[in-house]
């Protein structure tokens, strides 16, 4: 471990827990202490696999003088009391996305934040994805010209085999925050915050779950750009993609996460390339994290900005009257 590590606790075991924790690890900047999870079995176990101690359970964890950060990757319906909890007991905080569920939780978040005078990102990872972020970058270094019109789609097919709770609405607050919370916060990064709304969202079909079978939303940014992004769990097939349209490109893919895939046709007069990094974008954000907590600065995503993205998801269902 290098000189500005930092002694870490993780809350959740599960799937996204154990990715994150061990992508920390990768960091070669901090030390795994302690994780747990209301599974006890679940947190022995990965305990076990990454060298550190099984506590037994969020206060037990939190309580420990030998830690000074934690990461938390519980269901979103949790977000809000772990965090508290974390914050009040002086340690930093890595919060999965959603930030939480309301933006009166993201708010008592906030308050509990200021108060510890501890630090809080949220972990909204698309912003260091490829190639999300390096359109991000050309944008705002002026190569692309005006945002015009921008078509999102993210159509699951079997998205709900993951985790029960994915499933319901109090666990999860539906696709939008658990699954377009992704894409809506990387707009609102990128192109400012949201001025108008449409939102239409079905769901017909008998299922075990309760999540919408298709979302279609409408957005409106400044200067005229316009998204349309359509999304849900009723699919016959995955598919994920993305048309941006500017002044002087068109950027397309068929495959978001895979840059080989982007095209791009040129409408200005000026040669247009992205310059992608091959950085894993979950070790970008959590040394991003860590710099961030070294040297005091401000987090690239603080609970403030996570909180416009959880206002902004709030306020799309509010639209829909879901
Ligand atoms: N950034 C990303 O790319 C990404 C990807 C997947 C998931 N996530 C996020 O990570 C979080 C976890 O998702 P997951 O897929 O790992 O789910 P999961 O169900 O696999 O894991 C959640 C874990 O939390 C535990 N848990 C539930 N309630 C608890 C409580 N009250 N106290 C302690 N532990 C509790 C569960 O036992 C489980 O082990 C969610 O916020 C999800 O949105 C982010």
């Amino acid at each position: 471990m290098n000189p500005a590590s930092f002694a870490i606790g993780l809350i959740g075991c599960g799937q996204f827990g154990r990715f994150l924790a061990q992508a920390a690890m990768g960091t070669g900047r901090i030390g795994l202490k302690a994780v747990c999870d209301q599974d006890q079995q679940r947190a022995a176990h990965l305990a076990t696999e990454l060298d550190a101690e099984a506590c037994d359970g969020v206060s037990a964890l939190c309580a420990r003088p030998d830690i000074e950060a934690v990461l938390i990757a519980t269901p979103p319906a949790h977000h809000a009391a772990h965090a508290i909890a974390a914050l009040q007991a002086g340690k930093h905080v890595f919060l999965e996305k959603p930030m939480a569920l309301s933006e009166a939780d993201c708010t008592t978040i906030n308050h509990a934040c200021a108060e510890s005078g501890r630090q809080l990102m949220v972990g909204h990872v698309l912003r260091w994805f490829e190639p999300y972020r390096a359109i991000a970058a050309a944008y705002h270094a002026g190569l692309l010209g005006r945002a015009l019109h921008g078509s999102f789609w993210r159509l699951e097919h079997d998205f709900l085999k993951i985790a029960p709770w994915k499933g319901q609405r109090a666990g999860s607050g539906g696709y939008l925050f658990e699954v377009a919370a992704h894409e809506l916060d990387w707009l609102r990064s990128v192109f400012g915050e949201v001025q108008f709304i449409a939102a239409g969202i079905d769901k017909r079909q008998p299922s075990t779950h309760q999540l919408e079978d298709r979302v279609a939303l409408q957005l409106g940014f400044a200067d005229g750009f316009c998204v349309h992004y359509l999304g849900g769990t009723g699919f016959p097939a995955n598919s994920h993609g993305f048309c941006l349209r500017f002044e002087h490109a068109t950027i397309e893919s068929d495959a978001a996460f895979d840059p080989a895939r982007v095209r791009i046709t040129e409408h200005g007069p000026h040669p247009i390339t992205l310059a992608f990094s091959a950085i894993d974008p979950y070790r970008a954000e959590l040394d991003a994290w860590l710099d961030c907590l070294a040297t005091q600065q401000t987090m690239p995503v603080t609970g403030e900005d996570a909180a416009a993205t959880v206002a902004l998801i709030a306020s799309t269902y509010r639209h829909a009257g879901w």
